[in-house]
């Protein structure tokens, strides 16, 4: 059955990890009908913005699409088109497997845990205030008036917003998550002891949800001692469900658990659309030199072909994937580094997409 799946190369690394993954699934068979738009700084000078509207149409009407990274600047500059794109649709859960493989590199061999993100709420939503801003001065003032601190003239303010409905449907996704893939606990990550407005609501919200899931073990615990618990003891771990922030840095390092940035696929789903991408971004530090590992593109597509019913074209690459590590020979850099300590012998973007392919 052909699929009409939108692509969107991104910037940096993105088209050429983006390329890999396709000629991976074309080899595997599956029939897809690319719609290929573009996003991201390199097309701002002919649309005028970052994320231009028939980028969104196309995603709006086909429902599917896969990404490559998109750079966003540091500091200042526009919007992070990749948070756009998930407000914009609403893809409120972001679901990130890290799962040992033989070969993969890391210290571990035993990690099999799934970060759950949500991804619309939270530091993210966008509602900053830059010293001298509109409403930067009101905000203060309503602050001062009804909290024991002041804030700074001179501090630059950024809202955390935290709702029920986003923290319980996050939750819930989570739960259902771990029911349908057979998992056994999950685990609400927070800071309640210091945001307890914030925090204490998602918390107070996952208990909730967590009552009407006796099936699936309970647990929550503080960002920072599950840091800790994650780098000593990560078989501890199943099913993590994370407000947004939390949820990003949480997922680095666990992707750090499992071989690296270059092998942590991503999923980011809605209630009518879903975006698939890696955990990592667009890696300007080695973009254009053929050295990406493009692991983390080929397992996201993977994703995307079970959110398909693509199962058995996903299980064959997902296999092709692992017997490529494991054999240990055709590895890109990064790998190749977390393996011997050189990058010496590591092969090309390409030339690992070839070897998934010959092990398909
Ligand atoms: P990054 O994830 O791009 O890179 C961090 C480190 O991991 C770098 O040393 C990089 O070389 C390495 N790395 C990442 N992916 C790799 C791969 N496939 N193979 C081998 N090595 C890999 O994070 P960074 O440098 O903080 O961000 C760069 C840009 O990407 C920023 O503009 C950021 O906003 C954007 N970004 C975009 C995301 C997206 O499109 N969803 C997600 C995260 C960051």
């Amino acid at each position: 059955m052909s699929h009409e799946v939108v692509l969107i190369p991104g910037d940096g690394i993105g088209p050429e990890i983006t390329t890999a993954m396709r000629r991976v699934l074309a080899a595997a068979g599956v029939d897809i009908a690319w719609r290929e738009v573009q996003a991201g700084a390199g097309v701002i000078e002919q649309y005028g913005m970052p994320l231009p509207t028939h980028v969104l149409d196309a995603i709006r009407e086909v429902g599917v699409a896969i990404k490559g990274p998109v750079t966003t600047p540091v500091g200042t500059g526009f919007r992070s088109i990749n948070v756009a794109l998930r407000q914009e649709f609403d893809l409120y859960a972001c679901v990130r497997p890290c799962v040992s493989m033989p070969g993969d590199g890391s210290r571990y061999n035993d990690v099999d845990l799934v970060i759950i993100r949500e991804n619309t709420e939270d530091l993210y939503a966008g509602i900053e205030f830059g010293v001298g801003d509109f409403g930067h001065r009101e905000l203060r003032e309503l602050v001062a008036e009804n909290c024991a601190t002041a804030i700074p003239e001179d501090a630059a303010i950024s809202l955390k917003p935290i709702s029920n409905m986003g923290s319980e449907r996050i939750v819930r996704y989570a739960f259902e998550y771990a029911r349908s893939h057979g998992r056994k606990k999950v685990t609400a990550v927070h800071k309640a002891n210091i945001m307890k407005a914030t925090d204490g609501l998602f918390l107070a919200a996952a208990r909730g949800v967590a009552s009407r899931y006796p099936d699936i073990a309970f647990e929550d615990k503080i960002v920072d001692a599950t840091c800790m618990g994650l780098v000593m003891h990560p078989e501890d771990f199943d099913v993590l469900v994370l407000p947004n922030l939390y949820g990003d840095i949480v997922s680095d390092l666990a992707a750090g658990l499992v071989g690296g940035l270059g092998m942590a696929p991503g999923a980011n789903i809605g209630a009518d659309c879903a975006i698939f991408e890696p955990t990592h971004g667009s890696a300007p530090d080695i973009a254009g030199r053929d050295v990406a590992n493009p692991t983390a593109e080929i397992l996201s597509a993977c994703m995307l072909l079970d959110y398909l019913g693509e199962d058995e074209a996903a299980a064959r690459i997902r296999a092709a994937v692992r017997a490529t590590l494991a054999a240990g020979q055709t590895v890109t850099g990064d790998v190749k580094r977390a393996l011997t300590g050189s990058t010496e012998g590591a092969v090309g973007t390409q030339a690992f997409a070839d070897a998934v392919i010959a092990a398909l």
